[in-house]
């Protein structure tokens, strides 16, 4: 779609998503999330940032490989290096996307940069061409747009399109902004640089005042073609503009917001449920669009309406964003044919031998527990296929608990391919399983800071799914595990962390820019 009102979506929920404070995925994860989100129909994928450890750039690299129509961009610095990182990572892409960036406010020039903003114009210049050479797609962003000087800002964009830059993005980097002073921001410079014709401008907003989408929604009035943000709006600090909302603002209120997208919207629960299923996040029960009461109604007055006519009260179907009943599935004696059926209703393509394994899960669910939903499914299926080549993995525990402590837990794991068993006593179960890890795997530093459990549905023989988070040395990682036993979920859970918490090791601490260029 080339229209005048086509609003691109530009997915950042693998990158400023996985920036997150205590989020971290793994491959496996951000391929199944990259593949969902090109059947949400989103237009360019944003992958990782490839210079930043050795695991980003085989992600960039893989999603970039996989991704069948999406354009896909990795993050770089001004500098030479982080941009042929880039390129290195993209080059087999179908559609490449370098975007590199470099702040532009007073405060981030002196504080951070430590350069004047004629050495950044320079910088700028220097940078987007040398990315223009390697890729035909190059976006541009300004850090701090919002707290920039307006006259060095279009100085800025003005020299970013001449060097080449085709989008160019005006991030609300902190937050700061409000729909009026965003949307005239818009407006004053792609009125007052030349050359605007040549590039889309793009939008980027931070959450921290809460105003995220409504900042986002006032740039497109301002003239801005392309949107920036994350699935279930999982971002640094207070989160990024949530994509979800966006979508379902333009098209709810296409009356008062003429645009249009490419967004598959009945896509848009499958994708939340797998970002929260992969970062452990759970959206909270309010959230617009995803979150579990938005189509929920409980007052006698509601319900008589819906009854009535569903639109007294709601505004868009469930159906709309992929929301259907909760259906009951099958239970113990359904058989391959149908538990495959039900996969692919539920968007998941698995290969033969995760096929047999799920389907051995499925059905010692089903002995376990008698009504097996669709929500049990999709935990059962992603706790799995997220756990694929981790190098901790849960075998087996045994618990023993109840009135007379201490309690224990024999626990077995498979640590690089070998399998160790330990026992450990605890002051609770919970204690006694998480002390066994520790026996198992040393992890002396790390902290743990949180342990969550939430039932997947209801009923006493209802799923767990447990989060844990581990603090290490202003680290922080977020695990998930899921199973009907509370205890073996929270096994799970931990050595996910463990495993999260090995990823980002590896990972290196970027300066804001290589203050020479390279
Ligand atoms: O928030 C921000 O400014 C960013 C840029 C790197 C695009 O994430
Ligand atoms: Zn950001």
């Amino acid at each position: 779609m080339s229209s005048q009102n086509y609003v691109k979506i530009f997915d950042t929920t693998l990158r400023d998503g996985e920036q997150s404070p205590g989020c971290s995925m793994n491959l496996a994860e951000k391929l199944r999330v990259a593949e969902q989100l090109e059947a949400l129909g989103v237009d360019i994928i944003e992958a990782g940032f490839a210079i930043a450890s050795e695991g980003d750039f085989e992600a960039v690299q893989a999603v970039a490989r996989q991704a069948k129509r999406a354009t896909v961009a990795s993050l770089a610095r001004a500098a030479t290096g982080d941009i042929d990182r880039a390129w290195a990572a993209l080059k087999d892409a179908k559609n490449p996307r370098i975007h590199t960036f470099i702040a532009t406010s007073p405060l981030h020039m002196r504080v951070k940069l430590e350069m004047e903003p004629e050495a950044v114009l320079e910088k700028i210049r220097a940078s987007v061409s040398h990315a223009r050479n390697l890729c035909p797609d190059v976006e541009w962003s300004a850090e701090d747009a919002t707290r920039s000087d307006p006259d060095f800002l279009c100085r800025a964009v003005e020299t970013a399109i001449r060097a080449g830059a085709t989008t160019i993005n005006l991030p609300d980097t902190v937050g700061y902004a409000t729909p009026e002073t965003y949307g005239a921001m818009f407006r004053d410079v792609i009125s007052r640089v030349s050359n605007a014709d040549q590039a889309i401008f793009s939008t980027h907003c931070h959450n921290d005042l809460g105003l995220a989408v409504a900042n986002t929604l006032a740039a497109v009035a301002g003239g801005a073609r392309q949107v920036e943000s994350t699935i279930n709006g999982i971002g640094e600090r207070a989160g990024n503009a949530a994509l979800e909302e966006i979508a379902m603002a333009l098209r709810v209120r296409h009356d008062v917001m003429p645009f249009d997208t490419g967004v598959e919207t009945r896509e848009i629960t499958r994708a939340s449920r797998l970002v929260s299923a992969v970062t452990g996040f759970q959206v909270q029960p309010n959230k617009a669009i995803v979150g579990a009461n938005a189509f929920a109604h409980e007052s006698g007055i509601h319900q008589d309406g819906m009854l009535k006519d569903a639109s007294t009260y709601e505004i868009m179907t469930p159906e709309s964003v992929g929301l259907s009943e909760s259906s009951l599935v099958m239970g113990k004696h359904s058989g391959r044919h149908a538990f495959r059926q039900k996969l692919e209703e539920l968007g998941y393509k698995l290969g033969d031998n995760e096929f047999q394994d799920a389907f051995k899960r499925f059905k010692d669910l089903a002995d376990a527990k008698k009504h097996v939903y669709d929500e049990d499914i999709i935990a059962l299926v992603d706790d799995e296929t997220m756990r694929d080549n981790q190098a901790i993995q849960f075998k087996e525990l045994e618990i023993y608990c109840g009135s007379h402590g201490p309690q224990r837990a024999i626990l077995t794991l498979e640590v690089d391919g070998e399998e160790q068993t330990v026992t450990t006593r605890g002051n609770g179960p919970v204690d006694a399983v998480f002390k066994a890890m520790r026996k198992i795997v040393p992890h002396d530093d790390a902290q743990l800071t949180l342990y969550e459990v939430h039932a997947v549905t209801e009923g006493t023989d209802a799923q767990a799914t447990v989060s844990v988070v581990l603090a290490e040395d202003g680290r922080t990682v977020r695990g998930t595990g899921a199973h009907v036993d509370t205890m073996v979920a929270s096994a799970k859970a931990y050595a996910n962390a463990l495993n999260k918490l090995i990823v980002k090791r590896g990972r290196s601490e970027l300066p804001a820019v290589a203050r020479t260029g390279n």
